[in-house]
């Protein structure tokens, strides 16, 4: 048995979205988002047809959730405000039921000791915006801004943790390149438009929340997926991976810590002639405004080997500088096709170590998908989840030797707190430490793995 300490204060929470849990009430006053619009367009693109508005009700079960968070031993709770909530037409007025939601919801967690951590932009474009072309569209950085100041306005005095961006290369993945969200278009030029745009509207926000001299702290959440090459002795295999690393995590991660975008991509991009639009005085405000603090997503890596064979697309795309392969032996999750590899999370944590100045990181998501799950109910209407317990104490090991060797990790949040609606994948896969009954209007019962939660949390660590 060895003991696995962490440091003092860490924190031990998990995490969720406005979009993916809130729900709609007749009278709330949301507008929509890309979610609602695409589900009145296209619904069976859903899973099993349920759309945005059927979620866990985290709306109005305020203090039922918080009481649900303290029993499974959190403190801190990782969620983010819903744009089309606070301002339904995207810019202008305010929605004054939303802010009595959030700031029952922040009062709530503070009153409990849970110390909200605030995301801004998860996925959920207002649809009004989205009209005139959303992140492609540069004024849609300007409402952002708008936005990040109205939330620093009315909760900066309470919410001292604040993030500007949830995965921001998945709306580019998703909505411009492989068509799993709203416009699901295929264009790498747009692509790289929108990933540009989401990169300077995280640096105007950090930079309105310095100029409001707002007492806090401010960063991004970013999903790494370190890229591994079939054989580090292959440089044809090294470069593929480091133009998808390049892709998928410097081209967020640079910017945002460093300040500068790598010039690996820059030149590769460059040469296909898929360089954004932009200004020279952009570059210089990103050089300024990088962040305080990175909240870092680990579910899977890449593996990758250099292009052998033709791709499918007839179109630029970032597949023609890799190929991802099947790796031999990989271990999977039996419940849902992703691969699992722990000690990735410990590689990622190292790389901000020594490449990123150290700068202080959150596990900000990090979890075990799992579908059917209905199948482990017990006779007394609990899931027994043993995996989950597994998967996290697996995944915590490694964040536990990089701390040791001297990685600046202040928690630890897995995704998700209650079961929750995923995007086109609704509820297909569940997450939670706490599942949710939807056909009994979202009865919530704490999984073997939330009581398993609450000890570690307790005794801020576990023996294994
Ligand atoms: C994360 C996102 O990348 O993956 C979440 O931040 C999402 O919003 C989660 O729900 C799980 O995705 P899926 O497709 O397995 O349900």
């Amino acid at each position: 048995m060895t003991k696995y300490q962490f440091p003092q204060d860490f924190y031990w929470g998990s995490a969720a979205s406005g979009p993916q849990s809130e729900g709609r009430y007749e009278g709330d006053g949301k507008g929509d988002s890309i979610w609602d619009l695409w589900y009145k367009k296209q619904p069976e693109l859903f899973f099993n047809q349920v759309g945005p508005e059927k979620t866990s009700q985290a709306y109005i079960r305020i203090k039922e959730d918080v009481a649900l968070l303290k029993a499974t031993g959190h403190n801190s709770y990782r969620t983010s405000i819903q744009w089309s909530r606070l301002i339904p037409e995207g810019r202008g007025a305010v929605n004054p039921a939303a802010v009595a939601f959030y700031n029952e919801l922040i009062d709530e967690l503070i009153a409990n000791d849970i110390e909200p951590f605030i995301n801004m932009y998860h996925f959920d474009m207002p649809a009004v915006l989205q009209a005139e072309g959303g992140w492609t569209n540069r004024a849609t950085v300007d409402a952002y801004e708008e936005y990040a100041r109205t939330c620093f306005e009315l909760f900066g005095d309470r919410v001292k943790k604040w993030f500007t961006h949830n995965e921001p290369i998945v709306p580019v993945e998703g909505g411009y390149l492989y068509e799993f969200h709203y416009p699901a278009i295929v264009n790498l030029k747009d692509a790289v438009q929108v990933a540009f745009h989401e990169m300077l509207s995280s640096a105007r926000a950090i930079a309105a929340y310095r100029e409001m001299k707002q007492d806090g702290t401010i960063g991004i959440v970013l999903n790494l997926t370190p890229s591994y090459p079939r054989d580090e002795n292959n440089a044809a295999d090294v470069k593929a991976a480091q133009f998808a690393d390049a892709f998928f995590n410097r081209s967020f991660l640079d910017p945002s810590v460093k300040g500068e975008y790598p010039a690996d991509l820059v030149a590769d991009l460059k040469a296909i002639d898929m360089l954004p639009t932009y200004e020279a005085a952009d570059l210089e405000l990103i050089k300024n405004n990088t962040v305080d603090l990175l909240g870092i997503n680990y579910y899977q890596p890449r593996r990758i080997k250099a292009r052998e064979t033709a791709h499918n697309y007839t179109v630029p795309m970032p597949e023609d500088f890799f190929e991802t392969y099947d790796m031999p032996g990989k271990k999977m999750n039996p419940y849902r096709g992703w691969e699992i590899y722990e000690k990735g999370i410990y590689d990622c944590l190292t790389n901000i170590r020594e490449n990123y100045g150290n700068i202080p990181c959150y596990i900000s998501e990090n979890g075990m998908g799992v579908e059917n799950e209905e199948r482990f109910i017990d006779e007394n209407g609990q899931i027994n989840d043993d995996y989950r317990i597994e998967f996290v104490t697996d995944h915590l090991k490694f964040v536990h030797q990089a701390i040791q060797e001297g990685s600046n990790v202040k928690g630890y949040h897995m995704w998700t707190f209650i079961d929750n609606w995923s995007w086109l994948n609704a509820y297909k896969n569940r997450y939670g430490f706490v599942s949710l009954d939807l056909a009994n209007d979202g009865k919530r019962t704490i999984k073997k793995s939330g009581h398993w939660y609450k000890e570690v949390a307790t005794n801020n660590g576990f023996d294994a």
